[in-house]
C-alpha cells in the first residue's frame, strides 16, 4: 500500500501525518518504509536510527522511480513531499500511481485557496484516490462546527472536493508519538493520551477502507 502525503501549502502537517500513519501501520504489524522527498529532511531525520520503520530520502524528481521501485519489501510505503507548486507535475503523476494521496489542509482561507489549484487539477486529471483532511482544528466546539460547515461546503455539489471524514485536531500531544530506544532495538509507541492516537488511527483506517481493505 503506497500513500502519498502532499499539499501545495507548507506547514500544514504533511510530515506529522506521514509519521503518524507510519506509526499506526507499524503498530498494526505492517512493515513500513517512509521516504522523505523534502530537502529539509525532517521526516528522514526523525526516523534515522529508528529500526522499526525503514526510511530513505530523495529528490521530488525521483518520486516516480521510488513509487515504481518500492513496495515489494514493505507492506506500507509512505511518501512525504515538500510543499509548493514547483513539482506539481511530479505530484500529479505520483498521485496517479500510488494507492492513495492525502492532502492535509487547515481551516484558513489561504490554505484552502492554495489547495484549490491542486485539488482542481487532481479532479480534472481524473485522480480519484485522494482525500483532503482538515488538520490542526482547534479543539473547541465552536471551531469544530465551523470546520464541519466548511467541509460540507467543500464536498458539496458545487466544489465536490473529496473530503475525508477524519478530522485531526490541534494536539500538542502529537509530539508524544515518540520513539524510544531499548539498547539493541528501537520501539515506537504512542503517548498514553488516546485522543491524538485515536484520530490518526481513524485516518489510517479511513484511507485503508478507501483503498478497498488493502492489507498489502
Ligand atoms: N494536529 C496538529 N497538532 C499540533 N501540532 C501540529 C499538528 N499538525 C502539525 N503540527 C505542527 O505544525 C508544524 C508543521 O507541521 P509539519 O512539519 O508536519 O508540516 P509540513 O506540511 O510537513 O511542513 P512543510 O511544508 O514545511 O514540510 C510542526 O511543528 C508540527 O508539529
Ligand atoms: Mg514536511
Amino acid at each position: 500500500m503506497k500513500i502519498l502525503v502532499m499539499s501545495p501549502k507548507g506547514g500544514v502537517g504533511k510530515t506529522k501525518i506521514s509519521l503518524g500513519l507510519a506509526s499506526v501501520a507499524h503498530k498494526r504489524g505492517k512493515s513500513v518504509l517512509a521516504i522523505d522527498f523534502d530537502d529539509q529532511n525532517s521526516l528522514d531525520t526523525t526516523l534515522r536510527g529508528i529500526d522499526d520503520i525503514d526510511n530513505a530520502a530523495g529528490h521530488p524528481r525521483e518520486l516516480m522511480d521510488a513509487i515504481e521501485q518500492t513496495g515489494d519489501d514493505h507492506d506500507v510505503v509512505i511518501f512525504d513531499v515538500r510543499p509548493g507548486s514547483e513539482y506539481t507535475k511530479e505530484y500529479l503523476q505520483a498521485a496517479k500511481h500510488v494507492d492513495f494521496t492525502v492532502v492535509p489542509i487547515q481551516h484558513d482561507g489561504e490554505a484552502i485557496l492554495s489547495a484549490e489549484y491542486m485539488v482542481d487539477q487532481f479532479l480534472d486529471e481524473g485522480v480519484q484516490n485522494f482525500g483532503v483532511v482538515m488538520n490542526s482544528v482547534l479543539p473547541n466546539e465552536k471551531h469544530l462546527s465551523k470546520v464541519r460547515e466548511k467541509m460540507a461546503d467543500l464536498s458539496g455539489p458545487e466544489l465536490q472536493w473529496p473530503m475525508l471524514d477524519s478530522i485531526l485536531q490541534f494536539r500538542t500531544v502529537w509530539g508524544h508519538i515518540t520513539f524510544a530506544r531499548d539498547r539493541s532495538k528501537t520501539l515506537i509507541h504512542h503517548h498514553k493520551d488516546g485522543k491524538a492516537k485515536a484520530e490518526i488511527e481513524a485516518l489510517y483506517d479511513e484511507i485503508v477502507s478507501k483503498i478497498g481493505g488493502g492489507s498489502r
